[in-house]
């Protein structure tokens, strides 16, 4: 089968092989899938690099997330051959989805709702899993309560303002330049910031009459969010996503302490199946209800190392996926 390949650690350029692989083989627990649709993230540069915290072996497919049929099974598993999916791949063990067939484990794989095309459904598992999982589980967001997303314009940013408006915040968003900020005010965002040129701690203040904003959905890290404990309400929750800044910083418990805050962990990945499950009935009700988009751009299957390029120079809105 045809499949990407990383062959060294690097930038996804000059690191990632188009060429043929072995088809693998599905473990206890795990499904096969015909990739139709794979999404991209910045997680995939990562791996490409060696930085993230899961690194298969050298040569590895990435590629977390993707839709398709499934067409083999392995034992222990009850799903139908036929079935079409949307899943997290088993991309840890190096079988991601930036390939013709991928694995992926039972416990992360949903059959899709039918309404649902490839395109939205492959952008939908993991950007809005995780922003609803950080709002309403760790957040504890209210409704009426104002939330402040960073990176509003990137994959699981795109996914938090929608899921925040859904839950009844009013939603203030961060973002670099005109283009991202009218994405982040077109997706519900009832104001957006220009980091390149504003000081969004000093906006947000003004725009809560010096309340500060009572939930904060970082998943840029660095800098974005030291400034943060600026614009951090009474009780406020910053939220930790991820650090597409390229790093995290340690927040001073001074500032903790003197903004009465928490810093609140996120990792969608350590719920168990129940919980997950639940949580993605909940999003599906939203989406069929049309209050959930997943806002997305379509590459084609050979141009996924020019795409992650693209994530890494900010040139992405939302998620990008790859059509097989
Ligand atoms: N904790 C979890 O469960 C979980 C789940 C999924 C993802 N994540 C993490 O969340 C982070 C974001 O993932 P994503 O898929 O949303 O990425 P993305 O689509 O590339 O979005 C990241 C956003 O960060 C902003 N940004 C600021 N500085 C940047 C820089 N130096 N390089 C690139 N972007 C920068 C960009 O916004 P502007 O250019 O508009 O400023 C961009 O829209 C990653 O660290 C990922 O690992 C965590």
């Amino acid at each position: 089968m045809k499949a990407w390949q990383v062959i060294e650690h690097g930038e996804p350029k000059k690191v990632m092989e188009l060429g043929e692989k072995a088809v693998p083989e599905p473990g206890p627990g795990e499904v096969r899938i015909l990739v139709k649709a794979a999404a991209l993230a910045l997680p995939d540069v990562f791996m490409c690099r060696g930085t993230y915290a899961f690194n298969p072996g050298i040569p590895f497919t990435p590629g977390q997330e993707v839709v398709g049929i499934v067409n083999a099974t392995g034992a222990g598993v009850d799903l139908a051959v036929g079935s079409r999916v949307i899943a997290t791949t088993s991309f840890i063990q190096g079988n991601g989805g930036f390939a013709e067939q991928a694995l992926a484990p039972i416990s992360a794989t949903y059959p899709i709702p039918d309404g649902m095309p490839d395109e939205d459904a492959a952008a939908f598992l993991i950007p809005f899993q995780t922003a609803y999982i950080a709002l309403a589980r760790r957040g504890q967001l209210l409704r009426g309560e104002t939330l402040l997303v960073h990176g509003g314009a990137g994959g699981v940013g795109s996914a938090a303002i929608q899921v925040g408006r859904a839950l009844g915040a009013k939603v203030i968003a961060t973002a670099t330049g005109p283009e991202r900020v009218k994405a982040c005010l077109d997706l519900g965002a009832s104001l957006a910031i220009d980091i390149g040129g504003e000081d969004f701690a000093e906006i947000v203040n003004k725009a809560t009459e010096g309340r500060g904003a009572n939930v904060i959905f970082d998943p840029v890290g660095g800098d974005v969010f030291i400034r943060s404990f600026k614009c951090i309400a009474n009780e406020g929750r910053l939220l930790a996503i991820g650090y597409s800044s390229g790093s995290w910083k340690n927040a001073a418990t001074g500032a903790v302490v003197f903004k009465n805050c928490s810093v609140v962990g996120v990792l969608a990945a350590l719920y168990d199946k129940e919980f997950l499950d639940r949580t993605h009935e909940e999003l599906l009700k939203l989406y069929a209800e049309g209050k959930i988009r997943p806002r997305k751009q379509e590459i084609s299957f050979d141009d996924i190392p020019d795409a992650l390029t693209d994530l890494v120079d900010r040139k992405v809105i939302g998620r990008v996926v790859a059509v097989l």
